[in-house]
């Protein structure tokens, strides 16, 4: 069976883009769409309400294009919309929210978790649950960190302000005496050199991303929608905001050209 479909991708931003380097490597032959919706980001201090109608927003713009599977590679709109999400579309949605939670269970010797991520990401205190659902006995330690996402956007990822606002941030979970820091926000390993760098080797860091693309492989195989055919894949990506920032920043984190595309938002309440 032979899945020409694209796999559907979108973040709040920049951030997802780590989710789609890892399906590149892992599923090189897939169709991908990617939404960053640059112009309202960042979601993490937004209601959880209005986040999850901005999903949906972008969720059915990406049905248009006949996605086979959609990827919320946004902890904060999974946090906010992937129960509904799943029941609203025909097509399989995924988070990155158990992936994440699992990768770290496997990784911890301690048993002392933490995790960083937006303000929604950790008030709805998502990941906790989803640990202790595995894992009860686990020790989970939550921090936001509001003014990661905005380092990571406007591309300022290597200043000595960096460097001290992810300090300022890390020293409770230090104190907490972590060996496992999930990146609980799809921008932050953007930031993994800084983080590592204040945190030292002794802290494994995880990022969702890969456990994602093995998620969605595993997935897009047992359904037989995976991507058999030779032909080239085509990626297309679309922001809402600045189409050189994003280019910019996709392509170094990427690796390759990346043309981007504009999403409208304004189409939308037409
Ligand atoms: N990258 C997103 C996440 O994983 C959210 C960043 C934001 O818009 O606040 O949570």
């Amino acid at each position: 069976m032979n899945s020409r479909e694209p796999i559907g991708v979108f973040d709040s931003g920049v951030g997802g883009l780590t989710v789609v380097k890892e399906i590149f490597r892992q599923l090189p032959q897939e169709n991908l769409i990617y939404v960053g919706d640059n112009a309202r980001c960042p979601y993490g201090s937004r209601p959880p309400q209005q986040v999850r109608e901005f999903a949906f927003e972008i969720m059915d713009f990406l049905l248009e294009f006949g996605v086979k599977m959609i990827i919320i590679a946004c902890n904060t709109a999974t946090a906010a919309s992937l129960s509904e999400a799943k029941n609203r579309y025909a097509v399989p949605v995924l988070g990155v929210i158990t992936p994440g939670s699992r990768a770290a269970i496997s990784a911890t010797r301690t048993g002392r978790i933490g995790v960083i991520g937006t303000e929604v990401t950790v008030s709805t205190g998502a990941y906790a649950r989803e640990i202790h659902r595995i894992n009860p006995r686990l020790q989970v330690v939550s921090q936001a960190c509001p003014p990661f996402v905005p380092i990571v956007e406007e591309g300022t990822i290597h200043s000595p302000q960096t460097e001290q606002a992810v300090a300022q941030y890390l020293a409770p979970l230090q104190r907490e005496m972590i060996d496992t820091l999930i990146l609980g926000c799809t921008h932050y390993p953007l930031l993994q050199p800084v983080i590592q760098k204040v945190l030292g080797e002794q802290v494994q860091l995880i990022s969702s991303a890969e456990e994602t693309a093995r998620e969605a492989s595993l997935i897009l195989a047992e359904r037989n929608l995976l991507n058999d055919h030779n032909m080239r894949p085509v990626h297309r990506f679309f922001t809402s905001g600045d189409r050189n920032l994003f280019s910019r920043i996709a392509e170094r984190w990427l690796g390759q050209p990346v043309a981007v595309e504009s999403w409208d938002l304004q189409a939308l309440s037409k």
